[in-house]
């Protein structure tokens, strides 16, 4: 496995491939993003994983100086896995002068997530297309656990005709069903089996619309007062419309449950897809 810093040696140790998966992560690696890694790999001959944490996709309040940096494991993870090349570049390299250009988005961006993280897809998709134009990828594998970051990446590339495809890994959970996560490392051991309740909330909320419940306000505010009631900070807690994430119509099968929830100082985000045998009604 190379660990390439620098552009213009990534840009001549890539020239010769034919075929470039990519994954890029900020690193602190777990099982959902080797399982992207897993995806690339029968995708791609060659697999690059990019480490950066992108302070432009954090904003000032938030945790940048403590988002967990763990690059020796992250290293002997992705050996393991068999990857080719790790991309590590510093600050310097990704943001040699302030990043002035930056990408207009669509209203997409300031809901869900971009309601209560202004700028954050702003951040994402400027590093992502630096990312890109760096590795020049064939393909690119985004997890779902990020429903809203994968939606607004697919969109980017095909808006702006990027020769990429953009492939989706299915959210990893532990036993009790908490999703993977970095941010899971901040948890005390009693909030991590607590944890798991944000994914039994969307669980509880899936299960009803499936039994045939259609007030779904009613569904998202009971599911937000029980997690309310135990001491969670609930952010959101919305069933959307799968392709569009706007709020789900009478006419939909495919619809998603986006949540995003404060448990004593961690935010945690997870989802869940659910498809209807007939339209909502
Ligand atoms: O999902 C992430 O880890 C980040 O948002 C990404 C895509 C690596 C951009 O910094």
């Amino acid at each position: 496995m190379e660990i390439i810093s620098d552009i213009s040696v990534l840009r001549t140790r890539l020239k010769p491939e034919q075929s470039i998966g990519f994954v890029p992560t900020m690193g602190n690696l777990h099982e959902g993003h080797l399982s992207l890694v897993t995806i690339t790999q029968q995708h791609a001959r060659c697999t690059v994983v990019s480490l950066f944490v992108n302070r432009l996709q954090f904003s000032p309040h938030e945790d940048f100086d403590r988002y967990p940096r763990t690059l020796q494991n992250d290293f002997a993870l992705l050996k393991e896995a068999g990857v080719d090349i790790v991309f590590l570049p510093d600050e310097k390299t990704i943001y040699p002068a302030p990043q002035t250009f930056q990408l207009l988005l669509p209203a997409l961006a300031d809901t869900l997530e971009g309601a209560f993280r202004p700028g954050f897809f702003r951040g994402v998709t400027t590093v992502v297309l630096k990312l890109f134009n760096i590795v020049q990828p064939h393909i690119a594998v985004f997890g779902k656990k990020d429903y809203q970051q994968l939606h607004l990446v697919r969109d980017m590339v095909e808006q702006l005709n990027l020769p990429i495809t953009i492939l989706a890994g299915e959210t990893i959970r532990l036993e009790n069903g908490l999703a993977f996560s970095s941010r899971n490392s901040y948890l005390t051991s009693v909030e991590r089996s607590e944890a798991s309740q944000l994914y039994q909330s969307l669980n509880q909320i899936k299960h009803a619309i499936t039994a045939g419940e259609r007030n779904l306000t009613l569904l998202e505010e009971t599911a937000k007062q029980q997690l309310n009631q135990r001491n969670w900070k609930v952010d959101y807690l919305s069933a959307m419309q799968r392709n569009t994430l706007l709020p789900a119509t009478s006419q939909d099968t495919e619809l998603v449950i986006l949540g995003a929830a404060w448990l004593g100082t961690t935010r945690l985000i997870d989802n869940l897809e659910v498809t209807l045998p007939q339209p909502l009604g």
